[in-house]
C-alpha cells in the first residue's frame, strides 16, 4: 500500500497526530505493536495542560473529557508536614486538567473510524527503511503475512522502546541521558481522593504523590529503591505507607480499597536530539523520557505532535520545506525546558540514596522558601501549567 504518512506507533502521540493529519485531508496509516485492549490498559499519565485540552477540544474529541475530566486551580507541595498549595489559576490564570491517558487514548481510538484514521493493530516485527531516499517504508507481519507500506514520511510516534529511534544511524545521534536511582510505584484505587488537589509530598520517609481520576478514584504513587519488586509490596504495605505519608496533611485520611493496578515505574531524563533523519521524524516518548513529577510527558507529547503536524500539512499544502527543516529546533526549545523543571523538581521533592542531612536540610529549606515567596510559586505554577507553545 502506499499513504501520505506513516505513523508508528498508536499511543497519546500517534493518536494525535493521525487526528490532526486527517483533520486536514492528508491520508495517514498507524502502525501498532499491540492489541487495543494493550494500550488502552495501561495507567499512566492524569494530568493535561490547556496545550493538550485545547487540542482536543480543536479536533472536536473533548465531550467525555468536558463531563467527567476535573478542572485543578491549585497543586500542593509538602516537606512531610507543611502544606504549600500553588494557587495555579491566581499566579498564570490557568488551570490544569485531570483526566486520565487511559481516556485521551479510548476517545481518540473511537473516533478514528469516523473520521478515517486506519489503524492496523498486532503489528509484528515493524521496520523502517529507505528513510534518506524519498521513497521511505515501513514493513510488518500480520497474521504471520508480510506487508510494506510506502509513505511520503514516517512518524515515529512509538515511545521510549520502539523501532524508529533504534533505525537512525549511529553517526548521527545526539543523546542526552540521566537515570534516577528510584522508581514509583503506583496504585490505582475507586476509594475516594484523601485531598481535593494533588499533593507532591518530599517526607522523611521518601517522595509522595497523592492524585485522582476522578471524585471516586485515586491514584497514589510512593517513591522506591529500583532493587524494590512488586512482590515485595502487598497492597496493606502500601496503605500503610501512603497513610504515614499523608493522613498528617490532608484533608482526609487516606481510604483503603482494592487495587485496580499496581505497577513499578523507573525515572529518568533522557533527550535524543536527533528528531529528524531524512523522511523520518519523531514525536513523544520515541525522542524523549522525563521523570514523571511534574506531569510532562504526555504534555510533551501533544506540543511535539501539533509542531510536527504544522510542518506536515505545510508541506503536503504547498510544498513549503521550511516548517519541517525548523521541526527538531522547534520542539527541543520546549522538550529542554520541561526536562528542566520535570529534573529540577524531581530533585527538591525525592530523597536519593547518595544525600546526606546537609541535603535534606537544603530541600527543606528551599520548600519553606518557596513557601513564603511569590516569585518562587509564580516560577513554578508556569511550568506546571505548561510554557507557551
Ligand atoms: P507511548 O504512550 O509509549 O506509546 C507508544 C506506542 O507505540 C505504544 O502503543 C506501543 O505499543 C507502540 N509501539 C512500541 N514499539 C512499537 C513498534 N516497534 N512498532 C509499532 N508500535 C510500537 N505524562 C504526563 O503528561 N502527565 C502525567 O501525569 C504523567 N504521568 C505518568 C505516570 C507514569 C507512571 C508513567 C509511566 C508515565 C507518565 N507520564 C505522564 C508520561 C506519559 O505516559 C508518556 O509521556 C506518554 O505515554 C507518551 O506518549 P507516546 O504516544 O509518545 O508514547
Ligand atoms: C499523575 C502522574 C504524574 O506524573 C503527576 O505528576 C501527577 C499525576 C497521575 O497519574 O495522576
Amino acid at each position: 500500500g502506499k499513504t501520505g504518512v506513516a505513523i508508528i506507533g498508536s499511543g497519546p502521540s500517534g493518536l494525535l497526530l493521525g487526528h490532526l493529519l486527517r483533520a486536514a485531508g492528508i491520508e495517514c496509516v498507524i502502525i501498532e505493536r499491540q492489541a487495543p485492549d494493550y494500550v488502552l490498559g495501561r495507567i499512566r499519565a492524569g494530568v493535561l495542560e490547556t496545550v493538550t485540552t485545547d487540542l482536543l477540544r480543536q479536533l472536536g474529541i473533548d465531550q467525555r473529557m468536558n463531563a467527567e475530566g476535573l478542572i485543578e486551580d491549585g497543586f500542593n507541595l509538602a516537606d512531610g508536614e507543611q502544606l504549600i498549595r500553588i494557587d495555579i489559576r491566581k499566579l498564570t490564570g490557568k488551570h490544569v486538567t485531570v483526566y486520565g491517558q487511559t481516556e485521551v487514548t479510548r476517545d481518540l481510538m473511537e473516533a478514528a473510524p469516523a473520521r478515517g484514521l486506519e489503524i492496523v493493530c498486532e503489528a509484528k516485527d515493524v521496520a523502517l527503511h529507505d528513510l534518506e531516499s524519498d521513497a521511505p517504508s515501513v514493513t510488518y507481519l500480520k497474521d504471520g503475512v508480510e506487508h510494506r507500506l510506502h509513505a511520503e514520511f514516517i512518524a515515529g510516534c512509538d515511545g521510549f522502546h520502539g523501532a524508529s529511534r533504534k533505525s537512525i544511524p549511529a553517526a548521527k545521534v545526539r543523546e542526552f541521558e540521566r537515570v534516577y536511582p528510584f522508581g514509583w510505584l503506583g496504585i490505582l484505587a475507586d476509594v475516594p481522593p484523601c485531598h481535593s488537589e494533588l499533593i507532591y509530598s518530599n517526607s522523611d520517609r521518601g517522595f509522595a504523590l497523592a492524585s485522582m481520576r476522578s471524585s471516586t478514584r485515586s491514584r497514589y504513587y510512593i517513591q522506591v529503591p529500583l532493587t524494590e519488586r512488586i512482590e515485595d509490596w502487598p497492597e496493606e504495605r502500601l496503605w500503610d505507607e501512603l497513610a504515614l505519608r499523608f493522613d498528617p496533611i490532608s484533608q482526609h485520611k487516606v481510604v483503603r480499597g482494592p487495587a485496580l493496578e499496581m505497577s513499578i515505574a523507573p525515572l529518568r531524563s533522557y533527550v535524543f536530539e536527533t528528531m529528524r533523519h531524512g523522511r523520518l521524524f519523531l514525536a513523544g516518548d520515541a525522542a524523549h523520557i522525563v521523570p514523571p513529577t511534574g506531569a510532562k510527558g504526555l504534555n510533551l507529547a501533544a506540543s511535539d505532535v501539533l509542531y510536527l503536524s504544522e510542518a506536515l500539512i505545510a508541506h503536503f499544502a504547498s510544498a513549503d520545506e521550511h516548517a519541517l527543516l525548523a521541526y527538531e529546533k522547534r520542539a527541543l526549545a520546549r522538550i529542554w525546558k520541561a526536562e528542566r523543571f520535570s529534573w529540577s523538581l524531581t530533585k527538591l521533592m525525592h530523597r536519593f540514596p547518595e544525600d546526606g542531612a546537609f541535603e535534606r536540610r537544603m530541600q527543606i529549606a528551599e520548600l519553606d522558601y518557596l513557601a513564603g515567596s511569590t516569585a518562587m510559586q509564580t516560577a513554578i505554577a508556569e511550568n506546571y501549567v505548561g510554557l507557551p507553545l
